[in-house]
């Protein structure tokens, strides 16, 4: 194994010395082969190497059931920056990012492929400086997740000498019981302090910028509440269907895909507390708190709180796109959600009587995830004008077309008053003029700084399967009215009648 090369001869390191460059360590990528190592992974990594921010002697080892040659490896992981690093890729950054590329094939049944995945591992240590310092990410299908961990823990591989940690992806469980046992055989090998359980929205700049408009600006906090808003919506919502992903998402459905992890995150940052710091306990226990303060849905009246659909055949931006039902991988008569919409209710002294709507679906007509906060009328119109007056609305803009937009009413210039809804707006792009970095960069290098804040803790994600057990449970029926919208269309009628009986109207995307 080659010397790590000191740090004035990395051209990668040349530069200001940043303050969050965590200690030197290696990551070892379970599924390595996987389609997230070489779109999301290793192009993140590389990002994070090419801003200086990866310390000297940083190291992927990468494992999976495939056999490659550390070589054969690299090569893959160039074409995979190629592809998904959207700035050119230096030939000199490439190289030295790629002498800390190593690949191993492990057979979880084979007691002499671990013994290998060890001692490479130390090798890797002893050559390149790692002192034992590693992340492990579980970057398999989840049916592969225990396996793993005992594998680890009976190969000693959960501890070393320096610090270890895992990053478990999602899904973190199918539902409460087999998330329940997940966290315990995960815990009977790491501690809750060595488990990363990742959600990748929690890494966009613009999820993590709720806490900074929150908690850094005076003037919202204390309109945030009860008195002042009437209720808040968070959308995620895709153009792009299930992309080759038919077996899983056949098996999990919205509700499951994005609302138990994605939109309950996003939730908790608009809904908590304020915490006492950033310290990852302060922020984790208000999340939580506020999951807690959720009203539990009562199995009997499930369809009062939820919404589901699947889309039939239609056209998203002009091409025709076939139905759910005819995707590989789907079963023809699936009843799974492609569109899911659910009513919170939070029973706190903040929240008390403010329903918050989180919907997501695929084959939407446009890819758009925001939180439209609406406040309440004006206690009393002075102003007569023959359109109805439209409410107050801030929108955080998540993704894409960052930013964030205050609608409020205008007098329309000329005589009388009339009125005219506005926007003031927020983007990032004019204003920061930058691209903003991919959520995996930034949670790969809090992973390895040792910063849980931006993961999700395990009583946590409990609290989002046990709150959507009863919705679940009343899904298993098959729904026979499925399809329900076409793709391309804004969802199914039964979500837009929901709306109307809650007295209100999903917010135009
Ligand atoms: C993933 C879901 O977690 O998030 C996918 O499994 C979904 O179904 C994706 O498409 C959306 O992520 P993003 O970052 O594109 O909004």
């Amino acid at each position: 194994m080659e010397k790590t090369s000191t740090e004035a001869e990395n051209p990668l390191r040349q530069g200001l010395r940043l303050e969050r460059t965590p200690e030197p360590s290696t990551i070892l990528i379970f599924g390595a082969s996987g389609d997230l190592t070489r779109r999301k992974l290793v192009p993140a990594l590389f990002r994070l190497a090419r801003q200086n921010l990866l310390p000297g002697g940083f190291s992927i080892l990468g494992t999976g059931r495939s056999r490659f040659s550390h070589e054969e490896f690299r090569r893959r992981m160039r074409e995979a920056v190629d592809e998904f690093v959207s700035e050119p890729v230096d030939s000199n950054a490439w190289e030295h990012f790629s002498s800390g590329i190593f690949y191993t094939p492990t057979d979880l049944d084979d007691p002499q492929s671990l013994e290998r995945l060890g001692g490479l591992l130390q090798e890797i240590d002893q050559g390149r400086g790692t002192s034992g310092n590693r992340l492990i990410y579980f970057s398999t299908p989840p049916s592969l997740y225990v396996p793993i961990a005992r594998m680890l823990g009976s190969a000693g591989l959960n501890r070393s000498k320096g610090w270890t940690r895992v990053v478990v992806e999602k899904p973190f469980g199918h539902d409460l019981p087999s998330m329940q046992e997940l966290n315990r055989e995960i815990l009977e090998v790491f501690s809750e302090e060595q488990v990363y359980r990742i959600d990748h929205y929690l890494g966009k700049e613009t999820v993590q910028n709720i806490l900074v408009l929150r908690f850094s600006n005076g003037i919202f906090e204390p309109l945030w509440n009860r008195r002042y808003i009437d209720h808040i919506q968070i959308t995620a919502a895709e153009s792009l269907g299930v992309e080759g992903r038919g077996g899983y998402f056949d098996q999990a459905g919205t509700l499951r895909d994005m609302i138990q992890n994605h939109l309950f995150q996003i939730f908790s940052l608009i809904a908590m507390e304020p915490p006492a710091s950033l310290e990852a306990s302060e922020v984790r226990d208000e999340k939580t708190k506020v999951i807690r303060a959720i009203r539990p849905f009562s199995p009997e009246r499930v369809d009062q709180f939820a919404v589901r659909g699947q889309y039939g055949p239609g056209a998203v931006n002009g091409s025709p796109v076939p139905g759910y039902r005819e995707e590989p991988g789907v079963a023809p008569e699936s009843s799974a959600d492609t569109y899911a919409a659910v009513k919170l209710l939070v029973d706190n002294w903040r929240w008390a009587g403010v329903p918050f709507y989180l919907r997501s679906a695929k084959c939407m007509p446009k890819r758009v995830t925001e939180v439209a906060v609406q406040f309440r009328e004006a206690p009393h119109l002075l102003f007569e004008d023959s359109q109805p007056l439209e409410p107050n609305v801030l929108t955080l803009r998540i993704q894409p077309d960052e930013g964030i937009t205050l609608r409020f009413g205008a007098k329309l210039p000329g005589q009388g008053f009339k009125i005219r809804t506005v926007n003031m707006d927020f983007r990032y792009g004019t204003s920061f003029g930058r691209k903003l970095p991919e959520a995996y960069e930034r949670l790969l290098l809090d992973a390895m700084l040792g910063d849980s804040t931006l993961f999700a803790r395990g009583d946590t994600v409990e609290l989002c399967w046990r709150l959507l057990t009863p919705i679940l449970e009343a899904w298993q029926a098959p729904a026979a009215h499925f399809p329900n919208y076409q793709a391309g269309s804004w969802g199914p009628k039964e979500s837009g009648d929901f709306m109307k009986r809650e007295g209100r109207r999903w917010s135009r995307l």
